[in-house]
């Protein structure tokens, strides 16, 4: 069974065709991808623009899908779904690629499969690694699990007892990590998007100054960063009145945020594990492409509960849509317990 897959919730254009073959084992092979980042249209504004968001995806999406076809040679005929992913994301991006889909599905007369963003993310945990064309087996989680959620518009705590069914155990109040850690990067001058390139400037720097850790002495497992990026931001202001601000102290702030950050999502995370004692703890979403924050988990947990998904599937792309989204047609899972959020009437 081929699965084209369609990402276009934020910033990225995915497109990716797997192919799954269930004969004792259910197997995959990842047959193409093409990934379009749109970083230069942004990068001017220093943070997604929604409009123009929907506006690169509606001009890639066409060049992509051609482009896959090429390098495939593969008749759109034999696809046998298209999964795209319908949400939570930009309004005005999920519009383009939503039209795209439903064009394109209209012509070719396939099925689709509408996939939620965030469950692609857990999903694509159990795929061993992007490597195109060898045929891989899903990855064996232990059960049941706690799943941190970590992306650019969500700070999740998710307990599952089969990956069926979620419940959620606390979420961010106000900013997501991931759009913290941006707004940090500018604060301190770095181009959009922040995250990478403050993983880069922290590299370098000693984590000295103080900044809180939001929530960490509350029972319950939700988060604030909008708190810490405001203290992070009179620091900055306070390091400027004294002439500091060079580039060693840049990279000393930028490693105090991302410690500061991290810490907070570890306490919570640990939290958690203590008192749900899963047998797994998956760690998703963009901000866990961040190698200090997979260092810093790994300290804390064994090696073995943590479960994180190969580096280059952290972030948004099409093989985490059409890899979800052939559980649905699997059946192995039954679609409307999966929803963490309702499907979005656009
Ligand atoms: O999952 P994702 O691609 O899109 C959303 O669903 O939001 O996550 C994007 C977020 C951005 O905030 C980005 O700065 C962050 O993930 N991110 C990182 C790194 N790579 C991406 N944050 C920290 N370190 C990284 N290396
Ligand atoms: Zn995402």
């Amino acid at each position: 069974m081929k699965i084209l897959g369609i990402e276009t919730t934020c910033d990225e254009t995915g497109i990716a065709l797997l192919e799954f073959i269930k004969e004792k084992d259910l197997k995959f092979r990842i047959i193409n991808h093409q990934l379009r980042s749109q970083i230069k249209v942004h990068s001017k504004y220093g943070g997604i623009v929604p409009i123009l968001a929907a506006r690169e995806h509606k001009k890639n999406l066409p060049i992509l899908y051609e482009k896959l076809l090429k390098e495939t040679n593969e008749n759109p005929e034999n696809f046998d779904y298209i999964a795209f992913s319908y949400g939570p994301g930009l309004p005005p991006a999920l519009v383009s690629g939503k039209e795209f889909v439903f064009n394109l599905a209209k012509k070719l007369n396939k099925k689709i499969i509408p996939v939620n963003h965030l469950l692609a993310h857990i999903y694509s945990v159990l795929i061993p690694k992007n490597r195109l064309n060898i045929i891989q087996k899903i990855k064996n989680i232990n059960l049941p699990a706690i799943c941190l959620l970590i992306s650019g518009g969500h700070t999740i705590l998710i307990y599952t007892d089969d990956l069926k069914k979620f419940r959620k155990l606390g979420e961010t109040k106000d900013d997501a990590v991931g759009e913290s850690l941006d707004k940090a990067a500018r604060i301190l001058g770095l181009e959009y998007p922040g995250g990478p390139k403050l993983e880069k400037l922290a590299k370098k720097g000693r984590a000295i100054f103080n900044l809180p850790r939001p929530m960490i002495g509350r029972k319950d497992f939700n988060f604030s960063f909008a708190g810490l990026k405001t203290a992070f931001w009179e620091l900055v202001e306070e390091v400027k009145k004294y002439n500091k601000f060079d580039e060693e102290t840049k990279k000393d702030l930028a490693a105090s945020y991302q410690k500061a950050a991290f810490e907070t999502l570890i306490i919570k995370t640990k939290k958690a594990y203590e008192k749900y004692k899963p047998k797994s703890i998956i760690v998703t979403g963009g901000v866990i492409a961040n190698n200090t924050l997979r260092k810093m988990l790994i300290k804390i947990f064994s090696k073995d509960k943590l479960i994180f998904p190969d580096k280059t599937l952290s972030t948004d792309n099409g093989i985490n849509i059409a890899f979800t989204g052939y559980f649905f047609v699997d059946k192995a899972i039954e679609p409307e317990k999966l929803e963490i959020y309702p499907l979005l009437d656009i």
